[in-house]
């Protein structure tokens, strides 16, 4: 081989070396995240646990596997009688009366604020989804009440009624399960629409929950403390402003509401549940020109405490901030 050929070659394996030098940690970064090894033994004595190390330590960790428990616990299988007998005696007619006596909850009039009705969306429904995205600045500019009052309506609101027949008792009469905009598991409702209003045009600020039979707010606390609220969150400021936000709607389930049917499969329906309404809200956000996202970095005990709700049987699913997109 000549002199200029070997040294031709060399160049190139240098080259080739230099790559490897530069990629390998690279190359070895994803090779290690996507590996299941266990990187450590020691995680239950570790105080602090990233997520990854988290996901590592797997076996190593009572409850680690927790996810794959809750799924394979709640899978339906034609041997598990249980759940055919929780679905089965939601069919007797004292099931059905109690689930639409609960709905008439007595509630103090003067804590009580009639919404407005709700408007029309005029843009075209492929349009809309066509545009919406995660929207994380607002502009300093009140929403107008008749805008919230689509967004919940749209996600949570009465839409319709099922007459239900086969109960005699003047007590019970006439019996109608409210149907909603979005759809629910055996049409029970887990979920409640909490209003967090900060800049809202004819509300003032505080916590309000949405009654869907009757389109209106209920007062939970006057007054919202802003500040206090932004501790709840552990969303970075980097990301968006809390602060910033018109308002936030919040989905609170009560879990036992689909459990005391479904047992535990029922939690499945919950999520599956608080997608479909947060989708409409979003949706008719877009149309409405308005900006929202949902928010999955909040502290569960803080924000439950700020709501007042026990978060035993109730839980926060997600929250959906909005305003005014910045131009
Ligand atoms: C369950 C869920 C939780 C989310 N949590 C956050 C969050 O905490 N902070 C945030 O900025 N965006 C959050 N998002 C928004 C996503 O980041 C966003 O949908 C994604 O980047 C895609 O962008 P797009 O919505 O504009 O299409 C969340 C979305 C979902 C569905």
């Amino acid at each position: 081989m000549s002199k200029e050929k070997k040294g031709d070659e060399v160049k190139i394996m240098e080259k080739r070396k230099r790559y490897l030098d530069e990629e390998i940690h690279l190359f070895r970064g994803v090779m290690s995240f996507n590996s299941m090894t266990v990187l450590s033994p020691f995680a239950k004595s570790t105080a602090i646990l990233s997520g990854d190390l988290m996901f590592r330590s797997f076996p190593y960790l009572d409850e680690g596997r927790i996810a794959e428990l809750y799924m394979l616990n709640s899978k339906s299988t034609r041997h598990q009688l249980n759940d055919l007998i929780g679905v089965n005696l939601y069919k007797s007619p004292l099931a059905l009366a109690s689930q639409i006596k609960n709905e008439e909850r007595i509630v103090d009039e003067d804590r009580v604020i009639q919404l407005p009705p709700p408007r029309d969306v005029k843009e075209r429904l492929d349009r809309i989804i066509q545009h919406r995205r995660s929207v994380r600045k607002w502009a300093d500019i009140p929403v107008p009440l008749q805008l919230l009052s689509t967004l919940l309506h749209n996600g949570a609101g009465t839409t319709g009624e099922l007459r239900v027949t086969g109960l005699a008792s003047e007590f019970f009469a006439p019996l109608r399960i409210h149907l909603r905009a979005a759809p629910s598991g055996g049409a029970l409702y887990p979920i409640s629409l909490y209003l967090i209003a900060n800049k809202v045009k004819e509300l003032a600020p505080g916590i309000y929950k949405y009654d869907s039979p009757h389109h209106r707010l209920i007062i939970v606390k006057e007054g919202l403390d802003i500040d206090e609220l932004r501790k709840c969150f552990s969303v970075s400021e980097d990301t968006l402003n809390v602060r910033e936000a018109a308002f936030i709607i919040v989905m609170v389930a009560d879990l036992w509401k689909t459990m005391r049917k479904y047992g535990n499969r029922g939690l499945r329906y919950i999520f599956i549940e608080a997608g479909e309404i947060g989708e409409n809200i979003h949706l008719t956000a877009t149309g409405l020109r308005l900006g929202t996202v949902d928010v999955a970095g909040y502290y569960d005990p803080e924000l439950e405490e700020f709501l007042g709700i026990d978060g035993i049987t109730q839980h926060v699913i997600i929250t959906i901030l909005g305003g005014v997109p910045e131009q």
